[in-house]
């Protein structure tokens, strides 16, 4: 074989034998030649359910027949909302819900009618066939005139914002009315979810009624996630309910303290008004609006929105206007048309005139500066946290600001109408 033979020769082996050898791989060996791993497939685990029921709030729905929403949250689906409610008889009655899934958890709402007063009830939420709640007592106290109730605003999620509720709860009120910005959560739900928490003490206990403030328009700009969290008698939140021988009208007059008064709820404040007044049964005419008519507060003062409802006040002979937006507290003399009916310290009786109280202490941190001077109608103001505790009698109502931290009693007056 001569030197060119070879030449040819040599490669072309080579080459046929590289082809074998990778034919040979094709159909012989287990797979591509790859680095060998070992895989473990991975089976998805369930995330863990959770049936819990949490955040257990009740309001009105309606007031004839009483009838009360109970609302409560999970982060699960169950298949059944229900409140398993015991009567004092022990009697066992559940009544039926319904829940909604938004913004990752399920919002359960139960309405619950023709509920006796006087009566405490046991009840507890949830679905029986998977998980139940503890067991809570709802005490409706009875409709006649001698009840109290508690009243705060502005109140978020902090330990101050907690040690209202706790304290709340030892003066054992009938209900609790909030004057608005309530969580401060805007569009973040576990905002709302913490402040739920902090307020179940006080909320699942007794009707839990709330105002509108601006910061429930925080987020979306609108009142949406606040009808699916706590859906009250009204979706804007204007409504009046009678209790014993009063009437409570809470106002939402929108999300800007500056803004002019809408001409249709200013028509609607004087109609309600003007009923509650005409009605015979009705001794006391309780107004709750967050944006105060009246505060020497240096961060917000006296809202103009709510400045002309001032007339209505005067008109059909409002006892009290309770309001947040400053977080402070502060309470003026009776008013009528701007002027001080009587400059007495802690007992009015026949006052003729409104007092406007603000109670905007509940949590939110604190507006320490005043206006100076302080204003003529201007009794007292301080910078604390704290709430009000009202007791209500035939011919009296006994007003207590209470301070949140120890419970004790910081300002007081009496009023009394023969
Ligand atoms: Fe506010």
């Amino acid at each position: 074989m001569n030197k060119r033979v070879l030449a040819f020769t040599v490669p072309l082996l080579i080459l046929i034998f590289i082809i074998a050898i990778y034919i040979g791989g094709q159909f012989n060996s287990q797979g591509p030649l790859e680095p060998s791993e070992t895989v473990t497939p991975t089976i998805p685990s369930p995330a863990p359910k959770n049936f819990t029921p949490f955040g257990i709030h009740i309001t009105f729905a309606r007031l004839k027949p009483l009838t009360l929403n109970f609302i409560w949250i999970t982060a699960s689906p169950t298949n059944n909302s229900i409140v398993e409610l015991s009567k004092p008889d022990g009697d066992v009655i559940r009544y039926n819900g319904s829940q909604i899934f938004y913004k990752k958890f399920y919002w359960h709402i139960v309405s619950a009618s023709n509920l006796a007063l006087s009566n405490k009830y046991e009840y507890r939420v949830g679905d029986p066939d998977i998980e139940m709640s503890p067991k809570f007592i709802l005490w409706l106290g009875s409709n006649n005139t001698n009840f109290n109730f508690t009243v705060y605003g502005d109140q978020g999620t902090n330990k101050y914002s907690r040690m209202v509720v706790q304290t709340s709860v030892k003066f054992n009120p009938m209900f609790n009315i909030h004057v608005g910005d309530l969580s401060y959560g805007g569009s973040r739900v576990d905002q709302w979810i913490k402040w739920f928490n902090i307020i179940e003490p006080l909320a699942s206990t007794r009707p839990y009624l709330i105002a509108v403030g601006n910061h429930e328009y925080d987020g979306a700009g609108d009142l949406s996630d606040l009808n699916i969290y706590f859906p009250s008698i009204d979706s804007k939140y204007n409504y009046w309910f009678i209790w014993g021988n009063s009437f409570f009208l809470v106002i939402n007059p929108g999300p800007y303290d500056d803004a002019l008064l809408d001409s249709t709820l200013y028509d609607w404040v004087n109609q309600s008004l003007r009923f509650a007044s005409m009605n015979p049964n009705i001794k006391w005419i309780f107004v709750f609006v967050h944006y105060p008519p009246y505060s020497s507060g240096a961060s917000h003062g006296s809202s103009k929105i709510t400045e002309p409802l001032k007339e209505l006040f005067d008109l059909y002979g409002v006892d009290i206007v309770f309001s947040g937006h400053e977080h402070n507290y502060e309470r003026t003399y009776p008013l009528k048309h701007g002027s001080i009916m009587s400059y007495n310290d802690s007992l009015y009786i026949n006052p003729n005139g409104t007092i406007y109280i603000v109670v905007g202490g509940a949590g939110g941190g604190l507006y320490k500066s005043f206006i100076e001077p302080k204003p003529a109608w201007s009794y007292y103001r301080e910078a604390r946290y704290s709430f009000g505790v009202i007791i209500v009698n035939e011919n009296k109502v006994i007003f207590r600001a209470i301070d949140a931290v120890n419970g004790t009693v910081f300002d007081e007056f009496t009023l009394i109408k023969k």
